[in-house]
């Protein structure tokens, strides 16, 4: 899709919509009230006769208006003209966008002299405008047998049509949002591919083509071996059961002196999580493609970054593996020792995640990160806490979960914190060994925060529970979201300045 910014609309085809920002209660915003006029009064006409109300993202196309100079016009609801927040924009562009879908349009000139948001500016307007396209017109078809038939025309330009001291913003929102599109939407392509095709492997393969696009960026792997060496036995105690080699891969975006230190992102990249010998219930196991939206999340973010291209040092590590039962796989009981020492019982091995992001957490303190966010798809008990509005939050450090919330909030992909005081660690401590991998019923998803935590104290450090928020196992958006690829970036953008 091409995005631009014009004073007036370019001159317009048959396959072409223009759209106007209409507020509730009748109010005519500039645009409406000059088409209104070049009309001759139909619109009021027509608006009187209540067809169209106003309602945030509520559409009306009207065709052929005497006097108009497009043959398509949209009315889109704005809401209340007092009342145009962030959340309630978010509602028009979800409007505008599915009833774009409809159109058989090439085009859209977007009047937004009507649309000034209260609580934020036009660069946020414009990105999220664009994400909203994206998001919209998503689909994952790479596993379709047939290619899909064309049914008519589809929008590829979009013109934002604004007065010109609002150009720049607008601009810069839709670089941020094109940036962010892109990122999103590998990150909910590698989510989507099933287990037999995302692998460790095939993670690793991607993140090597990635680096190749983007002159910033550099992708090393490791393999089992270099990880036993490197004494990562929670790691290699989930891989071992599976046929698919575990990886550990490592993308470094270096847009600043190696002196300058690096933000770490660790995303979980368990590619198939069948619960290993403590078997999952196999009526839903499926969802567990699912359980590398962490390691996609850390992918599309620093994709994102790459392409937006900020001064500072980012490193994201997906430590990739699959969860299988097997007769050499892990078993309740067992007990290994982490690359930092600690031994760890594995009374469930369904409570893997934990055992491969506790070594990458370990291995990224000789990058001397400057802080350091793990992203997982961790418990299903965030999922009964949180739902799928918000990510969970875990940290040692205020200002690393207060930059994050903050990200959350401004970009609309949102979090909640979640406490991880000393009092719940007693309920990992094991009899044999150093902990145990589980913590009973009571609080799941701050006691696997507490296991990650025991390996992450020197350095300022977050962990984000999202297996709420990072896919949809049902409904018509069944599939990856993207998030929380908006809201990280966010953060290391914010960090970076
Ligand atoms: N990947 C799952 C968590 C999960 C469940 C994510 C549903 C998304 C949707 C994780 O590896 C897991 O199995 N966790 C267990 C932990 C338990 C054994 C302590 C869980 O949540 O039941
Ligand atoms: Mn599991
Ligand atoms: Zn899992």
């Amino acid at each position: 899709m091409q995005y631009s910014v014009k004073i007036r609309a370019s001159a317009q085809s048959r396959k072409s919509c223009w759209v106007i920002g209409w507020y509730e209660d009748l109010e005519f915003s500039e645009t409406a009230k000059d088409l209104d006029q070049a009309t001759q009064g139909q619109l009021k006409k027509l608006i009187r006769r209540g067809d169209f109300k106003g309602k945030a993202g509520e559409t009306l196309v009207l065709h052929d208006l005497t006097g108009a100079s497009t043959e398509r016009c949209m009315l889109l609801g704005l809401g209340k003209r007092s009342n145009l927040t962030a959340d309630v924009y978010l509602k028009v562009v979800a409007g505008l966008t599915a009833a774009s879908k409809q159109l058989p349009v090439t085009r859209m000139a977007i009047s937004v002299d009507a649309m000034n948001l209260c609580d934020r500016d036009d660069a946020w307007l414009a990105t999220k405008l664009v994400e909203g396209f994206a998001d919209a017109t998503y689909e994952y078809l790479a596993m379709k047998g047939k290619p899909k038939a064309k049914d008519g025309p589809t929008l590829s330009t979009v013109e934002l049509i604004a007065s010109k001291d609002r150009s720049k913003q607008l601009k810069q929102g839709i670089t941020l949002g094109s940036a962010l599109a892109v990122g999103k939407k590998t990150a909910k392509d590698l989510s989507n591919a099933p287990g037999n095709v995302c692998t460790p492997t095939y993670l690793a393969d991607q993140a090597k083509t990635l680096a190749k696009g983007y002159e910033r960026l550099t992708t090393t792997v490791l393999d089992e071996k270099q990880m036993a060496k490197l004494g990562m036995g929670a790691f290699l105690s989930v891989s071992k059961g599976s046929t698919e080699p575990g990886k550990m891969v490592i993308i470094q975006y270096k847009g600043a002196k190696p002196s300058v230190k690096p933000h770490v992102l660790v995303g979980k990249g368990i590619t198939f999580d069948t619960g290993g010998i403590s078997l999952k219930p196999g009526a839903s196991m499926w969802e567990m493609i699912y359980d590398m939206c962490g390691a996609a999340t850390v992918f599309g973010t620093l994709q994102t970054i790459a392409e937006i291209g900020p001064n500072m040092n980012v490193i994201g590590v997906l430590a990739a593996a699959e969860n299988m039962p097997a007769g050499n796989a892990s078993k309740p009981g067992d007990i290994v020792t982490t690359m930092s020492g600690q031994t760890v019982e594995i009374l469930n091995t369904d409570a893997e995640g934990r055992l491969v992001l506790c070594d990458a957490l370990t291995y990224i303190d000789k990058f001397n990160p400057e802080t350091v966010v793990d992203v997982a798809t961790l418990t299903g008990a965030c999922i009964i806490a949180l739902g799928s509005q918000a990510s969970a939050i875990f940290a040692n450090d205020d200002g690393v979960a207060d930059a994050l919330l903050a990200a959350g909030e401004s970009t609309r992909d949102r979090a909640w914190r979640l406490p991880i005081w000393e009092a719940y660690q007693s309920q990992i401590n094991s009899a044999f060994a150093d902990m145990q991998n589980i913590g009973g019923r009571e609080a799941g998803s701050i006691t696997a925060a507490c296991f990650l935590a025991r390996f992450a104290k020197k350095y300022k450090w977050a962990h984000m529970d999202i297996a709420g928020t990072s896919f949809k196992w049902a409904g018509t958006k069944k599939g990856a979201t993207g998030r929380p690829v908006a809201l990280l970036t966010e953060y290391l953008l914010q960090q970076g300045r």
